[in-house]
């Protein structure tokens, strides 16, 4: 089964690749790697599918080279990976030479192969010891957080081609202090509202490490909620914005125009840590470029019985993938152009993220995804709509390159254009990749 779009149908320098983070795919239990929250959240009863945990995971510190040959042979020109702080650092203080020599060799892989390193610093792996000390709620977090970028832009810095500083700022703050969904699986409104902030100064001390290296195109990767009213309702409206607030101008507000949405300030800005304001230009520094993670949109609902944020998120009638997500392309249209419009004009952008769970089995050597390639098709035919529609967008990548560790959800999920067989480790191609492979390689 083929894309119905080639390589022709973007710009010549579109970039095309695979995604994948440390803690999904690398084996925590390899290398001296140090322990990071994941590892013990996921050892407490109830909080992931099975208690599954990342100790092996794809074996990928063993591996990497073949999975590298993989996206090679996809025809891909880049690969988004990021390094694990728990492996670099396993106490927050020492560096695990082991892990240094890791990404060292990582990148070295990546370069051979004519590939371009997108570097993630921060996909979640919190080392442990940063979280007995409250993690993002303590500002001290983001202080040695710069320290982690320092040492690793001075190890590898010279060979990649993107940086990203934060993976998902939302996840890592509203959906880990509020919702308690991810490590460390917190729900406090006041840890919620401190570590919103603390994950943005984060990214913007470690923006100002970069620049003093004169590392360039520097950026962060946001999964911005598309959301949409449950009903015409005005209290749904009213919900709506107030979801808007907190999954989409929160992070583009504070990024673009140096503050914070006043109708969160206005609710819970008691919960702020005290001086916010003076970290503001620090936070609002130009980047070079933006990340946007799209899988799904969120259908909200009005919740007045319940405490601010009053709302819910509500089952839509789309079909579903295996996470019970909607497959909605449009809504990565209607985001693309109102951010765009709204605060990025002429900054490159790029689907740091796109994908979908299935249960894909192997059959006979082959693994027909086919759903996923219709999933991938639609969502690039919208990225073609709206690069002509005159939005800057400069890459794709899809999520994910393996089947992988996905969070709360364990092994369960799988979102690989590779399947893997977690007992035998063996990587088997999916047709989606197969036909990224078709659609991309050769014309280079
Ligand atoms: C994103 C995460 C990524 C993966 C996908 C499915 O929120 O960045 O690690 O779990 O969702």
């Amino acid at each position: 089964m083929n894309f119905n779009f080639s390589r022709r149908d973007f710009p010549t320098d579109f970039i095309f690749g695979a995604a994948t983070a440390a803690y999904q795919i690398e084996g925590s239990k390899f290398g001296n790697c140090g322990s990071s929250h994941w590892d013990t959240w996921s050892k407490t009863p109830g909080n992931v599918h099975k208690a599954d945990d990342g100790s092996i995971a794809c074996d990928h510190y063993n591996k990497f080279d073949l999975d590298l040959d993989l996206i090679k042979s996809g025809g891909f020109d880049s690969y988004r990976f990021s390094t694990s702080w728990a492996r670099v650092m396993p106490d927050g203080t020492n560096i695990n030479p082991d892990g240094l020599d890791f990404y060292d060799r990582l990148v070295d892989g990546i370069v051979e192969r004519g590939l371009k390193p997108n570097l993630t610093l921060y996909h979640w792996e919190l080392p442990s010891v940063m979280s007995d000390i409250g993690g993002w709620s303590n500002r001290e977090v983001p202080e040695r957080f710069a320290d982690f970028t320092n040492i690793i832009i001075e190890r590898i810095g010279d060979r990649v081609d993107y940086v990203s500083t934060i993976n998902e700022p939302w996840c890592v703050a509203w959906l880990s202090y509020f919702i308690g969904g991810q490590a460390p699986g917190i729900k406090d409104i006041r840890a919620a509202m401190r570590a919103m902030h603390h994950i943005m100064l984060a990214h913007g001390k470690a923006l100002e490490v970069l620049r003093s290296h004169d590392q360039e195109n520097l950026g962060i990767v946001l999964n911005l909620g598309h959301g949409e009213a449950a009903s015409n309702n005005d209290e749904d409206i009213l919900a709506t914005k107030t979801f808007d607030a907190i999954h989409t101008r929160w992070f583009m507000d504070s990024l673009f125009k140096g503050y914070y949405p006043t109708d969160m300030i206005s609710k819970v800005g008691n919960h702020m840590p005290e001086n916010f304001e003076n970290d503001m230009s620090l936070i609002s520094a130009p980047i070079d470029w933006l990340g946007i993670n799209y899988y799904t949109r969120g259908l909200i609902k009005a919740a007045p019985e319940e405490p601010w944020p009053h709302f819910k998120g509500v089952d839509g009638p789309l079909p579903k993938t295996q996470m019970g997500w909607e497959i909605y392309p449009e809504g990565l249209e209607l985001l693309l152009k109102r951010i765009y419009n709204d605060y990025t004009n002429d900054l490159p952008i790029m689907i740091t993220e796109n994908g979908m769970a299935n249960e894909d089995v192997v059959d006979n050597n082959e693994c027909n995804d086919f759903d996923r390639v219709r999933y991938f098709e639609d969502h690039l035919q919208i990225v073609i709509r709206c690069i002509a529609y005159g939005v800057p967008i400069k890459g794709f990548f899809g999520w994910s390159l393996l089947d992988n560790y996905e969070w709360a959800y364990g092994y369960e999920k799988r979102f690989g254009l590779v399947h893997v067989d977690y007992e035998t480790q063996k990587r088997t191609p999916k047709a989606s990749f197969k036909a990224f492979q078709k659609a991309i390689s050769g014309n280079q």
